[in-house]
């Protein structure tokens, strides 16, 4: 099949997806939402706002102020109000009726990304919540694909090395199922004893998820997303979209106070681990096409893979020290100081490095149309420098 064949293959499957879309008020539904809506035929897509859709489209207003209006007009986007931690997804009957009857396919980007909260509140908010999902979508007559987007600190808990596409048991060498049971919608979250092996709570609620949506014999076809960190979009909705509180490299720099050895120190040791939220959501949207099932990973494999001396020497090169210090000598929030214990600085060259496998999406580096997973015209070093711009202004500002 010849390249432009492959894109018509892809955009016309869409003329028959009807896509429940949860988490699109967030950084990546916001993105997915734009391409579902925009760039792809998609028939129809059932979004999910958690609180009232007045306030959905206030936080778009703010996200992507220039494309809101077009992805209203559409005409494809039905706004729905749920909350996945309420009994019956706290969905209206007559809207989940319909849904029964027309969703081809869910993405889940729903969940509190925090990487502070405890154990509870994660299993709460990143795993009972995605199975009470699965559960209501096994319900859907005509569903053949359910993503739920996971996270590649779900295996934290690995003493480095290779990362592969398949599902990793629990680092416990005794199964714990009652445990386990923690993690299904309404039951006790405090049965799941906190494992220090995982690097954040987090990550150990997102891998109960993944262990619990992947069980066999599955209800429907599930097809787990772990992106690296997500950085802002290369192109889509726009370029440097991306609010930045789901930015974790903004995050961390905003906690942290660093010195420039910390800088250094934590260059030598690690790769800079970031994807673009316009790949992620493309690579998401060619394997639902794909109907691809199990595990596939996100990560900088599929953009550009650079060590972390290279983007500190581009950070060099775009702020001068003077502007760097300025930027480490801004008071940090109170919340801070967990960050910065809790990332030991000082132990930062002792933590272990992972490679990440991709090779499930290779193929989709080949591809082009509204789905590439670059565009086009995309110079990642350009895109760098004024991602690192934008980053100074935001420290600056103290992410206000
Ligand atoms: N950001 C990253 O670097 C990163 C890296 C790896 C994996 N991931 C994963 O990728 C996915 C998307 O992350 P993101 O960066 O887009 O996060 P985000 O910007 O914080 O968005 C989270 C979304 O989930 C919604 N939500 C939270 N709890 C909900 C509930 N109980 N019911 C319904 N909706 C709920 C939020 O709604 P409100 O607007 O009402 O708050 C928001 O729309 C998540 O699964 C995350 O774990 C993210």
């Amino acid at each position: 099949m010849d390249d432009s064949a492959n894109v018509i293959d892809y955009t016309r499957n869409y003329e028959r997806q009807v896509v429940l879309l949860t988490g699109a008020t967030g950084s990546l539904g916001g993105c997915l939402l734009y391409k579902l809506a925009l760039r792809l035929p998609t028939k129809k897509i059932y979004a999910l706002c958690r609180r009232s859709i007045g306030d959905a489209i206030r936080k778009w207003e703010s996200t992507m102020p220039q494309q809101i209006e077009d992805i209203l007009d559409s005409g494809k986007v039905e706004f729905i109000t749920g909350d996945l931690s309420k009994p019956g997804l706290g969905l209206d009957t007559a809207v989940c009726e319909r849904m029964r009857n027309e969703v081809t396919a869910v993405i889940n980007t729903a969940a509190n990304i925090s990487l502070v909260q405890d154990l509870e509140e994660s299993l709460q908010n990143n795993c009972q919540t995605a199975i009470a999902l699965l559960q209501t979508a096994s319900t859907f007559k005509k569903v053949q694909l359910f993503i739920h987007f996971s996270s590649l600190a779900v295996n934290s808990f690995l003493s480095g090395g290779l990362v592969e596409e398949r599902l990793y048991p629990a680092p416990d060498e005794i199964p714990n199922p009652e445990g386990d049971l923690a993690g299904l919608p309404g039951a006790d979250p405090s049965k799941l004893p906190p494992d220090d092996r995982y690097t954040w709570p987090y990550a150990q609620a997102k891998h109960l998820a993944e262990r619990l949506l992947l069980r066999q014999p599955s209800p429907i076809p599930v097809l787990i997303i772990r992106p690296s960190a997500i950085g802002p979009a290369t192109a889509e909705p726009f370029p440097l979209y991306g609010p930045d509180s789901a930015i974790p490299i903004h995050q961390m720099l905003l906690s942290f106070t660093l010195t420039d050895q910390d800088l250094e120190r934590m260059a030598m040791h690690h790769d800079f681990e970031e994807v673009p939220v316009d790949l992620v959501a493309n690579c998401c949207l060619l394997h639902l096409a794909n109907r691809t099932t199990g595990v596939v990973h996100c990560s900088s494999e599929l953009y550009v893979t650079r060590t972390g001396a290279e983007v500190l020497s581009t950070v060099r090169d775009c702020i001068t020290p003077v502007e760097l210090a300025e930027v480490f000598r801004k008071q940090r929030a109170a919340a801070a100081f967990m960050w910065q214990n809790k990332y030991r600085l000082d132990q930062i060259d002792q933590t272990p490095t992972w490679t990440v496998e991709c090779k499930r999406s290779d193929y989709q580096k080949q591809l082009t149309g509204p789905l590439a997973l670059v565009p086009a015209q995309h110079g990642p070093q350009q895109h760098l420098r004024r991602r690192i711009r934008k980053m100074y202004r935001v420290m600056l500002d103290g992410g206000q």
